[in-house]
C-alpha cells in the first residue's frame, strides 16, 4: 500500500472584515426597524419585540472576535441583512472556484507540484453554489489540470472526509496526486436577522494537495498515518434548501428553514463526548498515545467547545500552542476551520512530531486524521 502525505496548504482569506462592534450594531438598527414596523402588535402584546444582540454576548459565547466574508455591504445594510453576492453568467468563472483557484495556487506553490502533476480535483464544501457541472471541474479546468474532478459535501466535516477520501485513492493507486479544496461561503447560508446565530459564520476557502509520499519533494510534509470518519444521524443542524424547495404548499411564507438553524444547545451537549470518545479511540487502535499529541487541529465553531474536547483528549488544560485556535479571526468556517489552524499553525513544529486533525458537524459527522511530520 502506499503512503500518502500533505505536502502543501493554501487559504484564502476574502479581504472584506465584519468586526462584532459593526455586526451589533447592523443587527441593532435592524431590530429596531423592525420593533417600529410592529410596534402596533408588540404594544397589543401579540408580537414580542426583538431584542438586541450583543458584542459581549458573542465573544464569551463562541470566542469570536471578527470573521472575513466575500461581501459586508449587504450583510452590514438593515435593509437587506444578507451579502450581495451576484449570481454570474454562465460563461464567468464561478465564485467557489475564483476563491478555490486562489486557495490552490499557494497549497500548489508550497507543495512544488504543478498543475500537469496533479491527477484529480475534490471540492469538498458545506454548500455548492449549484448542482451541476462539479464546481470540482471548473477549478480543474481553471488550473489546466488532466485527469478528474468531482464535488461532496459532508458540512463541517467535508475537508477531513475529502482527506480521507483523497488518501484512499492515492493507497490504491487511481492517481498519485490530489488537490482538495475547501471553498465555504457561509454568509451565504446564515440567517443573519436571527440574533442566535447571526455571529457565528464567516467566507475563507482552504486548499490540501496530498501526494504520494515518494514522490512528494516539499520541504514540510506530514504524512497521514490513519483517517477515520462517523456519521451519526441528527436534526439539530440542518438546512433545507435544496432543489424541491419550490413545491412547498402554497401560502407557506416561512423560509426559514431556508438557511441554517441549529439547536446550539444540544449540538454542544451531543457532539463534544462522541468527537472526544472517537479522537482517544481512534489514536488507541493506532498505538498513539492521545495524552502525548503534540496538537490538535479542531474544528473552529466555539471556543468553549473545543476547550473541552481538548481537556478530555489530553486529560489536561490544553496549551495555546497545542490546540490552535483561529475563531476569533474567521469564527466558523464549516469545514475549513480545522484546515486552516492546520494550515497557520503547523510549520513550526519538529519532524516526528505527531498530531491530530479533527472536524465535526451537521450530520452528526466526525472526521479525524492522524499526522505526523516526516519532512
Ligand atoms: N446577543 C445577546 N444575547 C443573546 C444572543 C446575542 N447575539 N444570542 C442569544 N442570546 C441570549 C439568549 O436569548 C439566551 O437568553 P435567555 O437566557 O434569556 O434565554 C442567552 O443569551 C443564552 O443563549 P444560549 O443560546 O443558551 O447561549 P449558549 O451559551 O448556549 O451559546 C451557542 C449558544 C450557539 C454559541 C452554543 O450553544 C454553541 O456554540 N453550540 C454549538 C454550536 C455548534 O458548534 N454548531 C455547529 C455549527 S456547524
Amino acid at each position: 500500500m502506499q503512503h500518502v502525505v500533505i505536502s502543501g496548504t493554501g487559504v484564502f482569506t476574502p479581504p472584506e472584515v465584519i468586526t462584532n462592534a459593526e455586526l451589533v450594531e447592523a443587527f441593532n438598527a435592524y431590530a429596531d426597524k423592525q420593533n417600529a414596523i410592529h410596534a402596533d402588535e408588540i404594544s397589543a402584546g401579540t408580537r414580542e419585540p426583538m431584542a438586541h444582540s450583543s458584542e459581549e454576548f458573542i465573544f464569551k459565547a463562541s470566542g469570536i472576535e471578527r470573521r472575513h466574508v466575500m461581501d459586508k455591504s449587504g450583510v452590514l445594510d438593515p435593509d437587506v441583512m444578507h451579502p450581495n453576492l451576484r449570481q454570474r453568467d454562465d460563461d464567468e468563472q464561478g465564485i467557489m472556484t475564483e476563491m478555490a483557484v486562489a486557495a490552490a495556487r499557494e497549497a500548489m506553490e508550497k507543495a512544488g507540484v504543478s498543475a500537469d502533476q496533479v491527477g484529480a480535483v475534490i471540492c469538498a464544501a458545506s454548500n455548492h453554489e449549484r448542482a451541476y457541472p462539479a464546481i470540482a471541474i471548473e477549478i480543474q479546468d481553471a488550473l489546466g489540470i488532466a485527469g478528474f474532478g468531482f464535488d461532496m459535501n459532508v458540512a463541517c466535516s467535508s475537508a477531513t472526509f475529502g482527506i480521507q477520501a483523497a488518501a484512499d485513492m492515492i493507497r490504491s493507486g487511481s492517481t498519485d496526486c490530489i488537490l482538495m479544496v475547501n471553498p465555504e461561503i457561509c454568509s451565504g447560508h446564515l440567517e443573519w436577522r436571527d440574533r442566535d446565530c447571526h455571529f457565528i459564520f464567516g467566507d475563507v476557502c482552504t486548499a490540501v494537495v496530498l501526494q504520494e509520499k515518494s514522490r512528494a519533494t516539499s520541504q514540510t510534509q506530514f504524512e497521514i498515518l490513519s483517517t477515520r470518519c462517523l456519521t451519526q444521524f441528527s436534526n439539530n443542524i440542518r438546512n433545507n434548501n435544496g432543489f424541491l424547495r419550490r413545491s412547498r404548499p402554497s401560502g407557506v411564507q416561512d423560509q426559514r428553514d431556508m438557511q441554517f438553524m441549529q439547536n446550539g444547545r444540544q449540538v454542544f451537549k451531543q457532539v463534544v463526548p462522541i468527537v472526544s470518545d472517537m479522537v482517544v479511540q481512534h489514536c488507541a487502535d493506532e498505538g498513539v498515545d492521545p495524552t502525548k499529541l503534540d496538537r490538535m487541529w479542531l474544528h473552529q465553531a466555539n471556543k468553549s467547545m473545543n476547550d473541552f474536547i481538548g481537556r478530555k483528549v489530553l486529560g489536561r488544560v490544553p496549551e495555546l500552542t497545542e490546540q490552535p485556535n483561529i475563531l476569533q479571526e474567521y469564527a466558523n468556517t464549516s469545514s475549513a476551520g480545522s484546515i486552516i489552524a492546520f494550515a497557520q499553525n503547523s510549520d513550526d513544529l519538529p519532524v516526528n512530531a505527531m498530531g491530530i486533525i479533527c472536524s465535526f458537524g451537521a450530520g452528526y459527522s466526525v472526521g479525524n486524521v492522524i499526522v505526523k511530520r516526516v519532512a
